[in-house]
């Protein structure tokens, strides 16, 4: 389960950190592996707060060099960060730079998860063989009904083409991803875990968010 904290407030600056350690809490209690997904300006912070992976939201196709206001991958190496998330619906990028980052975050030891939005985009990335795909129509983002109810057949599409593309590439599912009866329901159409934003973030209780999801994929 990765959390993706995006820009929002109640999850920038300082509330980073503290959505941070309750997710390392529930993951720790429950024995569920819990990523999270600052902004690159708290990453490194959250990073050196707690011991559940940390994801950065977004890598640019670029190395060491002349290259003002990107963010490398050697960059994020250097202060531990676990992993990508790349091509997210809210930061796309060209096909060619998913390439770039999928096989330099491998070279370089860390996790790539590219987002897709269709079944045969998720095919076309699966040959790039990243360590996830996390499929997420973007017109559900941000929204009360999961992709799990409303569009069921691109999560069992997905995972069907990705297997037979890329078999080691585990397949994630997210938008509207709110309750533990929408990750059930992910997991029995073939998803290996969840990629969510608001329904933790956005919770009046953000422990017992974070944990109706994780107990759901025990
Ligand atoms: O990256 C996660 C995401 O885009 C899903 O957002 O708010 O629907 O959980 P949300």
């Amino acid at each position: 389960m990765l959390i993706n904290f995006k820009n929002y407030r109640e999850s920038t600056g300082k509330n980073a950190l503290t959505i941070a350690r309750i997710a390392e809490k529930v993951s720790d209690e429950l024995g569920v592996v819990i990523s999270v997904a600052p902004t690159f300006i708290d990453a490194v912070k959250v990073k050196e707060s707690v011991s559940i992976p940390v994801y950065a939201q977004h890598v640019d196709p670029v190395g060491y060099g002349s290259y003002t206001g990107h963010v490398t991958m050697e960059n994020l190496k250097e202060y531990s960060i676990d992993g990508v998330i790349i091509n997210h619906s809210e930061r796309n990028v060209m096909v060619k730079d998913i390439e770039f980052a999928v096989k330099k975050a491998r070279d370089l030891g860390m996790k790539s998860m590219v987002c897709s939005s269709t079944p045969s985009i998720s095919g076309s990335v699966a040959v790039f063989n990243p360590d996830y795909i996390a499929i997420e129509p973007p017109e559900l983002i941000g929204g009360d009904v999961s992709v799990s109810v409303a569009r069921p057949e691109i999560i069992t599409e997905s995972v069907n083409i990705v297997k037979k593309i890329s078999p080691e590439t585990q397949v994630l599912c997210g938008a509207g991803v709110k309750t533990g009866s929408d990750v059930r329901k992910a997991i029995e159409l073939g998803s290996s875990g969840i990629l969510v934003a608001s329904g933790v973030i956005k919770a009046r209780d953000v422990e017992k968010a974070i944990s109706d999801l994780a107990n759901a994929l025990r």
